[in-house]
């Protein structure tokens, strides 16, 4: 039996407090339906108290959005938890996110307060956000730093409160994976309630170990992993939706399964990149341009006698164009001569090796060598031949 990992895409939330990547409520609602197509079971849709045009957002998400669930984040203030429920009110399925800081550090920092009184306000702020629905998100954030015995009682008290999901964030991306993992396996040892809720992985990857923990909680017992486009968002970003999602899909091992439709990832990749101006790495699992490319000697021969030699994916699997040789000065004679057999040119062994040695001359002086090279350097031998 394969259990379901849900996938909670913060991409517009999470991933557009990236500076510069200001959404309008239009681009918003177009890619929260793209996302709703992608397969993703939450979409956190904004923040509605930060700004009119947020409220706007989630707003006009929550009309167009049919089979996902919309979220909306709040801090645990009665406001925020009333701005957000009538930010979600058209939703067919609205969920409200809220929380509050539980590290010593947060609560010292920035509340200025103690353990007992933010157990309180958490407890409080899920009774709040009952009035307005019973799919509720508590986060616990800066759980990764927070103290394991009083992260337990404040999850035990919130899901009593009514929280059916609680988010588990490693907001600083401090965690090692074995760590994120045992926090996850502690409060399942020890929160008398947790079979009430589903926990939540949100990780961050300021050491980048978002990905690894999310896969660390989901294997500790977690069900859903936040994660948005790109690994987009604060800092060093969040885990990455389409890493996550092929983990799961290659790890068969793992008896994971998600409702996401693998072959959009490449076109939702470059389209979240373009309006959100951010580029993606080439390097990139997944979706960057090298992610299926091949250029040393030693893999070209390799992946020309057999694609699995140094593919674990198939590059049509993920929506992504077909794998790549690049001819570079690192490139061997098998495909050079696949190349130009290719281009419609074949050569004995004695004319690739001529061929090779003019090609090594080419490449040393350019970063990749073009079918208009080779096409000149084939009409040479030719004439010559
Ligand atoms: O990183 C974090 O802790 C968050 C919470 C607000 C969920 O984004
Ligand atoms: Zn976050």
């Amino acid at each position: 039996m394969m259990d379901k990992i849900i996938i909670f895409d913060t991409t517009l939330r999470d991933g557009e407090q990236v500076p510069g990547c200001k959404l309008n409520t239009k681009e918003k609602v177009e890619l929260a339906l793209d996302l709703e197509h992608l397969g993703v079971d939450v979409i956190e849709a904004g923040f509605p108290i930060s700004s009119p045009g947020d409220f706007a957002s989630v707003n006009e998400i929550s009309k167009s959005i049919t089979n996902a669930t919309v979220c909306a984040l709040s801090r645990a203030v009665e406001k925020d938890i009333q701005v957000a429920g009538e930010a979600l009110k058209y939703a067919k399925r609205p969920r409200i996110h809220t929380g509050i800081g539980t590290s010593d550090l947060h609560i010292k920092s920035k509340f200025n307060s103690n353990r007992e009184d933010i157990l309180a306000r958490a407890i409080q702020c899920v009774k709040w956000a009952r009035k307005y629905t019973d799919n509720i998100e508590f986060y616990a954030e800066d759980a990764g730093r927070t103290d394991n015995d009083y992260l337990a009682r404040v999850i035990e008290g919130v899901i009593k409160a009514g929280a059916t999901t609680v988010n588990i964030p490693d907001t600083t991306g401090y965690c090692l994976p074995y760590q994120y993992g045992e926090k996850i396996a502690y409060l399942i040892n020890n929160v008398s309630n947790i079979d009430q809720a589903v926990i939540s992985c949100h990780c961050h990857n300021d050491l980048g170990l978002a990905t690894a923990n999310s896969i660390a909680g989901v294997i500790s017992g977690a069900r859903q992993i936040e994660c948005t486009i790109n690994g987009l968002g604060e800092r060093a970003g969040n885990t990455s939706l389409e890493e996550v999602v092929m983990i799961i899909k290659q790890h068969k091992d793992l008896n994971f399964y998600t409702s996401i439709d693998a072959t959009q990832l490449n076109p939702m990749s470059r389209k979240v990149s373009d309006i959100m101006r951010m580029p993606v790495q080439p390097n990139k699992a997944i979706v960057g341009s090298n992610a299926f490319s091949h250029s040393s000697g030693i893999h070209q021969d390799g992946f020309l006698k057999n694609a699995e030699t140094y593919e674990i994916i198939n590059p049509l699997e993920v929506g992504a164009d077909d794998s790549k040789i690049v001819l570079t000065a690192r490139s061997g004679r098998s495909a050079l001569a696949h190349r130009f057999k290719k281009l419609g040119y074949e050569f004995d062994r004695n004319g690739v090796d001529v061929l090779y040695d003019w090609f090594l001359q080419v490449a040393d002086g350019k970063k990749e060598v073009e079918d208009a090279d080779l096409t000149l350097l084939a009409e040479k031998y030719k004439e010559r031949n």
